[in-house]
């Protein structure tokens, strides 16, 4: 299959919507944790980054999608958003039923949504790499109770799909440019990969422990 052509489209807008899951993340019911698994999830350094994130990539993709003209691609996106937003919620849902305080997330938006889009896109690429791992982990290892793990299944699969479907924009957008833009479009890609990778580092940096050291 040629990247770009009708046919890649098709195929692409067809399997992200057809594969599309419908949940309700009001009506998700967090199951009651011991006092020690509510300890450890308390403990965790991440919800704060993860509200912050799951809600900044859902503003952006959803300003993108709207100004997408291809009606297809239109869809798509702002099937991605909506489940962009569905994170965030769910994320905000658990951390109110386990009393985790956070203080509220304040997404911007960008002036221009295309890099929003393809920044966003690949900061999850590099979440997934490590969250898909740690996710495993945490289901496999009993660190968490499954009931409370297996809610967050469907998001796995998403994070999976939004993935193989910005993979795929790209290499169709990067196609469809006269050829003169081409390179201009490969460098905004490389430099919105380069980005959110630096980005990515410097939290990590952020909420790694600080060392003491003794004189
Ligand atoms: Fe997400
Ligand atoms: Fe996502």
């Amino acid at each position: 299959m040629k990247p770009g052509s009708p046919e890649h489209k098709r195929l692409l807008c067809g399997f992200f919507t057809d594969s599309f899951v419908d949940f309700k993340p009001e009506s998700i019911r967090f199951p009651d944790l011991a006092p020690s698994d509510l300890e450890r999830l308390k403990a965790l350094p991440v919800w704060e980054e993860a509200v912050k994130t799951e809600a900044s990539t859902a503003l952006l993709v959803q300003t993108f999608g709207r100004k997408v003209r291809d009606a297809d691609f239109r869809e798509a996106i702002a099937m991605n958003g909506f489940e962009e937003g569905r994170h965030a919620a769910l994320l905000a849902g658990l951390t109110k039923r386990y009393g985790i305080e956070i203080p509220e997330a304040d997404p911007k938006p960008d002036d221009d949504p295309e890099w929003g889009f393809l920044r966003v896109g690949y900061g999850e690429c590099f979440d997934s790499f490590f969250g898909f791992g740690l996710f495993a982990l945490a289901r496999d290892s009993g660190f968490f109770s499954r009931d409370l793990v297996s809610i967050f299944e469907p998001v796995m699969q998403e994070e999976a799909r939004h993935i193989i479907f910005h993979a795929n924009w790209v290499a169709y957008t990067r196609s469809e440019q006269p050829l003169l833009n081409r390179g201009a479009f490969a460098f905004k890609q490389a430099l919105a990969a380069g980005v959110q990778t630096y980005s990515r580092i410097k939290t990590a940096l952020r909420s790694a422990p600080t060392r003491r050291t003794s004189r």
